[in-house]
């Protein structure tokens, strides 16, 4: 048990000192000298050296992606992941869905561990993510029936389920049959979330579901996810770097900085812990207080290319 959870819930994951590193490719020498770090969100190198460095492999530099991180999410709750480019969301969400394995601490998915159990916790949970793979040659309704099939699902009930559920994300009836490559990035992203749920997750990851999507198609996302939580009984763990998204959608946010959760709690829980002079503290201003950073906004997404990923 972690401090952060409330034994007398029911938790559907638990996530315990968790460290996972990378080993990278090191600076070279002269930008070493020259005091000149990447900077992880696009900001200005600030000169100092990364935090987490350990002994690492010849030639390479130890980059802790999370840093002891510990958390619980209950049944039925969407719990937020909130932080700026590069602070270890997306690595999270890996390890948390068996797509790697933490270096140290304990992962477990409704009591399973994502090591020892890892093909019953893979039956559990489904990931979405902004590179979702999907055949581009191929239409919506193609990919997801072939994902159907994958799962053991019908095609002729998951075609009714793909219809309900790409109509309710606001997707054309003609998009449905024509090529994945001719569709917006906003589509694809509704079409991966409609394949999630062609099989009924109990634990659903969603990895920046909405960066990068038009406003209209941001709210029409958040309500689904909203419908999903209330209507198929999921547990839903979010990252985003928004901080109106994770206001409205979330019951609960973890902030995390540098590999680290700097804050766990509800919006307005978190809203209360910088209230100065009467005047209630957005939630930017609450990662200001918090990380002494601001949040950069990255919406239109620059590293997304979906020639590469529609394979
Ligand atoms: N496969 C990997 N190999 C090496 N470094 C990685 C890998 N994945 C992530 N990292 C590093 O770990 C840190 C966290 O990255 P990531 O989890 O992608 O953050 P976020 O999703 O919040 O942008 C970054 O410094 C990133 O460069
Ligand atoms: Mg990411």
């Amino acid at each position: 048990m972690t401090e952060n959870s409330i034994p007398t819930q029911e938790a559907a994951l638990v996530v315990d000192n968790v460290i996972k590193r990378f080993n990278v490719a090191a600076e070279p020498w002269w930008r070493r000298l020259a005091g000149r770090r990447k900077a992880t969100n696009g900001q200005a190198a600030n000169g100092h050296d990364a935090p987490h460095k350990l002994k690492a492999r010849r030639g390479k530099e130890l980059v802790t992606a999370v840093a002891d991180v510990s958390f619980s999410v209950y049944r039925r709750e969407i719990f937020g992941v909130l932080g700026p480019n590069g602070s270890g969301k997306s690595t999270l969400i890996r390890l948390l869905s068996t797509l790697l394995l933490p270096d140290e601490g304990t992962i477990t998915v409704f009591g399973l561990d994502v090591e020892r159990d890892e093909m019953a916790v893979k039956r559990l949970i489904n990931r979405v993510s902004v590179e979702a793979a999907f055949f581009k040659k191929l239409s919506p309704k193609e990919n997801l029936l072939y994902g159907a099939r994958l799962y053991g699902v019908s095609g002729k009930e998951a075609d009714r389920k793909a219809r309900e559920i790409l109509g309710r994300l606001g997707l054309r009836e003609s998009s449905y049959t024509s090529p994945m490559e001719d569709m917006s990035r906003g589509m694809q992203q509704k079409v991966a979330i409609a394949r999630a749920f062609l099989t009924q997750p109990v634990l659903l990851l969603l990895d920046e579901p909405t960066t990068g999507l038009d406003p209209r198609s941001k709210l029409e996302v958040q309500s689904f996810v909203n419908e999903l939580r209330d209507t198929h009984d999921a547990t839903i763990v979010i990252t985003t770097h928004d901080m109106n998204e994770a206001d409205a959608l979330c019951d609960r946010i973890a902030i995390l900085d540098d590999g680290k959760i700097v804050a766990l709690d509800t919006p307005a829980g978190l809203k209360r812990r910088i209230r100065h002079n009467g005047h209630e503290p957005t939630l930017e201003e609450v990662f200001m207080a918090l990380t002494g950073k601001e949040l950069v906004e990255k919406d239109d997404v620059t590293d997304f290319e979906p020639e590469k990923v529609l394979s």
